[in-house]
């Protein structure tokens, strides 16, 4: 076996992220655009001892489960890498994906992993998009980078956005155009205009257009404002963001408002909220709402308890259920989200959330020094999950339950396995699909003081 052979080989897997996984003499190798069950000829692309490459030379059979809409496929090789595989098929890939995590990192052999909660209509969910704007054959173009590059692939149909997102952006583009605005150019490290952002408000409707630049002077900025302004009459906020850098991160730190609202406003569980141009909100409204409410049931709240809301972002878990609970304290690391969910609390008449600013482990520790005692803790960290300092502090405050909503099951097994040692039995967990057509997996778990 050696690179560019072409061997006949049967994909028995998926990997986490969506590749077809191909065991073959000992080796395996990750197959873009690959299905399990799929016989393929197979040509190697990379050998190593580890982990190895391959690519589908041709199909000998096929999966019943490929998605039929090409175009949709397609989005694999960019901004949704399932789009190749049938929606139902989605679903039972991510609860597999968080019972595989329980059973081989937490060593839980019996654990009950609810059926993913999906979407009805998977498509045009996201409520906010980031493309990269390039010259592609001398033309600005918008679009999405192909995985692990920086080569723009122009669309202007994405599929997974609300289709009003779409027009925005082509819209933009066009105008950029005709303004003779320059697209970025990454390597020469000039040129004006990196990325354009949009977000939309699920409920309200609302638009936001977010033009990130090099430089703070746009040429002919009161044209396109004009134009923009007239064809979307949703669109009350235009912001300009400033990135000199020769950087990945797309936001630079300079926000200015050139039209309108420095923010847009929504609902979220009948909760009004401001939303910043770098604000926290999760991308798909309706299966946020869900997302929630799993966690609010699981918690089984009632009027006399103290609930902690770890990682609270700009609020949006505890002051759904706040006012039928005794008080919330909600710790969070960024100063704006924490000037946010005050701000939140108060706009929605809500009185007993408390935010406290601060690294969570941090906070946690310093809460239980002060006799705080708490019923419930809800924790949605980041990917990288919660600390070990966190999980000690949270079973010394004597919480009867603990909430746990993660976006990375392997880092939540993790989690759980310790929080199993200090006398915590996972109850149930929920996936929640907040990302179709994508790997990401969201999902919500019970763990029960024993
Ligand atoms: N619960 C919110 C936000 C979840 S995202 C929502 O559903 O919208 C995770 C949040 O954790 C982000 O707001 C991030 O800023 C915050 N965060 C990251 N590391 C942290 C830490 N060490 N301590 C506290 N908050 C942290
Ligand atoms: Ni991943």
């Amino acid at each position: 076996m050696q690179k560019n052979d072409i061997i006949r080989v049967q994909v028995t897997d998926l990997s986490h992220d969506g590749l077809g996984v191909v065991r073959h003499e000992g080796k395996v190798f990750f197959v873009d655009n690959a299905l399990p069950n799929e016989e393929i000829d197979m040509r190697i692309l990379k050998l190593a001892k580890n982990i190895s490459y391959g690519k589908v030379e041709r199909w000998i059979s096929q999966s019943p489960y490929r998605q039929e809409d090409v175009a949709l496929a397609y989005l694999r090789t960019g901004i949704a890498d399932l789009g190749h595989l049938a929606y139902d098929q989605q679903l039972l890939f991510k609860a597999e994906q968080v019972r595989k995590s329980l059973s081989k990192i937490a060593g839980l052999k019996e654990s009950l992993v609810l059926d993913t909660l999906g979407m009805e209509q998977p498509l045009a969910y996201r409520n906010k998009a980031q493309v990269p704007v390039r010259r592609v054959n001398g033309q600005l173009e918008t679009g999405f980078f192909r995985k692990q590059s920086h080569d723009l692939i122009p669309l202007s149909d994405y599929y997974i956005q609300h289709p009003e997102i779409d027009q925005l952006i082509n819209t933009t583009r066009d105008l950029l155009r005709r303004l003779d605005l320059k697209p970025y150019d990454e390597e020469a490290h000039t040129g004006l205009i990196r990325h354009i952002l949009v977000r939309r408000g699920h409920y309200s409707g609302q638009l936001m257009l977010v033009l990130v630049t090099t430089r703070p002077k746009i040429f002919r900025i009161e044209q396109l404002i004009e134009h923009l302004t007239k064809s979307f009459p949703n669109l009350v906020s235009i912001i300009q963001n400033i990135n000199d850098q020769k950087t990945n991160v797309i936001l630079g730190k300079a926000f200015r408002t050139l039209y309108g609202s420095p923010t847009i406003s929504d609902q979220l569980l009948g909760n009004h909220y401001e939303i910043s141009a770098q604000s926290f909100y999760q991308v798909n409204t309706p299966m946020a709402e869900k997302l929630y409410q799993t966690a609010i049931e699981f918690a089984d709240l009632t009027p006399s308890d103290v609930v902690i809301d770890a990682y609270s972002g700009i609020g949006t878990i505890g002051l759904s259920f706040a006012k039928h609970v005794k008080a919330v304290y909600g710790v969070e690391v960024v100063k704006q989200a924490v000037e946010d969910a005050k701000a939140n609390a108060k706009r929605n008449g809500i009185s007993n959330a408390h935010y406290q600013i601060g690294p969570a482990e941090k906070v946690m520790s310093q809460w239980l020094k002060d006799g705080l005692v708490a019923d419930v803790i809800i924790v949605d960290p980041p990917r990288k999950g919660l600390t070990e300092s966190f999980i000690e502090t949270s079973s010394q405050m004597g919480a009867k339950k603990i909430v746990y909503i993660s976006c990375n099951p392997a880092t939540m097994a993790r989690d759980i396995k310790y929080y199993h040692q200090l006398g915590y039995q996972l109850i149930k967990s929920q996936p929640v699909d907040l990302f179709p057509q994508t790997h990401h997996v969201e999902c919500v778990a019970l763990l029960v003081k024993v």
